[in-house]
């Protein structure tokens, strides 16, 4: 745990002031370190900024709160959505990277409140990569996402998301603007190496937003 920002979390600087910080967000279960390597495989300059999630699920660490498996506490969803944003912002100007540079990389539970953010906070994110996300919520009204570059990466043997669920996501986000690559993989909930290997590839060519101007 770093400096106390609201979350618990781990921080660690890009190396150079243009480079991506990636906002890691663990699954249910996982904390601020699981995803923590994950930045060297995406991108080993990056910086990163990875929080633990403030629900506790039967002692698992999650997001948001939900009420069956896939089934969302949707008010509370939009709370920590919120209050996810509020600590982006709280440690861009404590830590003094350029809020305008943060890239999420959420995995199931974490790359919900990721297309989360997307929907309902979109100046939060320059981009994102969301493995094994479904449909967080519908927001009404729709936001406009301003082109961000967004990587969904889901398995086609998925038991907790469907292919129609992933087909759902993408749409949804694309009707908001953003600028959405589908990587399918032959594979279930898991994370796997041709995700990680296709987000790096991603990553490389996404056109990440300029930093904003104050
Ligand atoms: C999970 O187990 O984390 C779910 O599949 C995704 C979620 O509940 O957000």
């Amino acid at each position: 745990m770093s400096a106390d920002l609201g979350f618990v979390h781990v921080f660690h600087p890009a190396v150079t002031p243009d480079a991506p910080i990636l906002l890691l967000l663990h699954g249910t279960g996982g904390n601020e370190h699981n995803l923590v390597p994950l930045k060297d495989a995406l991108m080993p300059g990056a910086g990163v900024l990875s929080p633990r999630g403030q629900v506790l699920e039967r002692g698992m660490p999650r997001f948001f709160r939900r009420l069956a498996e896939g089934v969302f506490d949707t008010e509370d969803l939009k709370q920590r959505t919120h209050e996810l944003a509020g600590f982006v912002t709280r440690a861009s100007a404590h830590y003094g990277f350029d809020e305008g540079r943060v890239v999420a990389a959420g995995f199931s539970n974490g790359a919900n409140i990721a297309a989360s953010l997307l929907l309902l906070e979109p100046e939060t994110l320059a981009g994102a990569i969301l493995f094994r996300a479904m449909v967080p919520l519908v927001p009404d009204p729709m936001p406009s996402i301003p082109s961000t570059p967004v990587f969904v990466s889901n398995g086609r043997t998925d038991p907790l998301v469907a292919p129609a669920e992933t087909e759902r996501l993408t749409e949804l986000l694309r009707t908001a603007g953003a600028d959405v690559t589908l990587a399918w993989q032959q594979a279930g909930h898991e994370l796997t190496a041709g995700d990680v290997a296709q987000a790096r590839d991603w990553l490389t060519r996404a056109r990440i937003r300029a930093p904003r101007t104050p």
